[in-house]
């Protein structure tokens, strides 16, 4: 497999795998004190898990001004250091929060916010320029996105991104934004256990990345969460809001994916592949247009993260048993 690909008709080249920045946002909280969170992180292991994944190849990173309140593009701008120049930085806006309490704090999709937000992203990434740029809001009305659609032209033109995104799970709202000539992706769930045929047929018509979020099912397809067994108390896992699935109430996996990835472990982990490299390969093999970016937490789970480019993308035959085994 070729451990490249493109973001879409911008040409901006990036690894297959990207990195996702959430978790090493560390602990912080919405407006009723529930957790946002991945529970606690230890900012000098998130450094070196991205170090190690830049030495291992990985030049995409994705990350949100909101993960732990600006924490995740402090911690990843001091990670990259003087190696920004040879990676492709994503990062979002929309939601507000105080940095202070470490408290989420409502959301805003005025294009003055779109302004005020990129310049205290560069600033806490220690950056001149935000490769995508990515809209968080991912239920936004349409005609409010245009104007921001817009607005992000603007600052492809002012150099201060080089493209940009919406994280939307929304197919039709997703075409809105693809209208902008500098549109490069969407970001949206997918993964072995949660297919969006919609939304891929989208990216590859309109020429669009396919950047896929929870591309381990928020850890499920690693393989070590159990059922009956609660995440930590910081840990969005263990208070789920109704669109995290797989958690239940809280009080653990929910048994019935844990039965879907027992029903495709052995699949997913031949040819010496890991589950969660199994779970990756599947992503490389449903589209040309996907790029996975899996949370990490520590250099073991970037190392094997990372190490899925090398063992590559299932076969056509490999998806069509998945396909019979989930009963798709
Ligand atoms: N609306 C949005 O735009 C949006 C929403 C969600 C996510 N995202 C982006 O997508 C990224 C990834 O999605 P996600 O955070 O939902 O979850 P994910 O990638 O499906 O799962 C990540 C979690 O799985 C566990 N894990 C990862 N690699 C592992 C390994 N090799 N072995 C064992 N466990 C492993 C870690 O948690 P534990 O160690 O705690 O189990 C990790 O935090 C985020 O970081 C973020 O950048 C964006």
């Amino acid at each position: 497999m070729d451990t490249t690909r493109t973001l879409g008709r911008s040409g901006i080249e990036v690894s297959a795998l990207g990195f996702g920045c959430w978790a090493i946002g560390g602990e912080w909280q919405g407006p009723e004190g529930q957790p946002f969170g991945w529970g606690k992180v230890d900012d000098e292991e998130s450094v070196r898990a991205v170090r190690r994944a830049l030495d291992l190849g990985v030049t995409f990173f994705d990350t949100s001004d909101n993960y732990g309140t600006g924490h995740s593009e402090r911690v990843l701008g001091r990670a990259l250091g003087k190696r920004r120049a040879d990676v492709v930085v994503a990062t979002k806006w929309g939601y507000l929060f105080d940095e202070r309490t470490r408290t989420a704090d409502g959301s805003d999709a005025s294009p003055a916010h779109l302004r005020r937000a990129l310049t205290a992203s560069l600033r806490r990434l220690d950056t001149d320029h935000v490769d995508l740029y990515q809209f968080h809001i991912g239920d936004a009305e349409p005609e409010q996105a245009a104007l921001l659609r817009d607005t992000c032209e603007d600052l492809v033109r002012e150099g201060l991104i080089r493209a940009y995104a919406w994280s939307t799970d929304d197919p039709a709202r997703a075409a809105v934004f693809a209208e902008g000539p500098h549109c490069a992706a969407v970001q949206h769930a997918l993964n072995v256990l949660q297919d969006a045929p919609e939304m891929l047929r989208l990216c590859e018509e309109a020429g669009l990345a396919s950047i896929n979020r929870s591309p381990l099912a928020m850890g499920l397809l690693a393989g070590k969460r159990r059922a009956h067994q609660p995440p930590e108390s910081g840990d969005i896992r263990s208070r789920p809001p109704a669109w995290l699935q797989g958690f239940g109430d809280g009080s653990g996996a929910d048994p019935e994916w844990l039965a879907r990835v027992e029903a495709l472990r052995s699949l997913l982990t031949s040819e010496g592949r890991t589950l969660a490299q199994g779970a990756l390969a599947w992503l490389w093999a449903r589209s040309p247009a996907t790029v996975p970016i899996p949370g990490f937490r520590s250099v073991a789970q970037a190392e094997e993260n990372a190490g899925a480019m090398a063992k590559g993308a299932l076969t056509g035959g490999q998806l069509a048993e998945i396909d019979r085994l989930l009963g798709r």
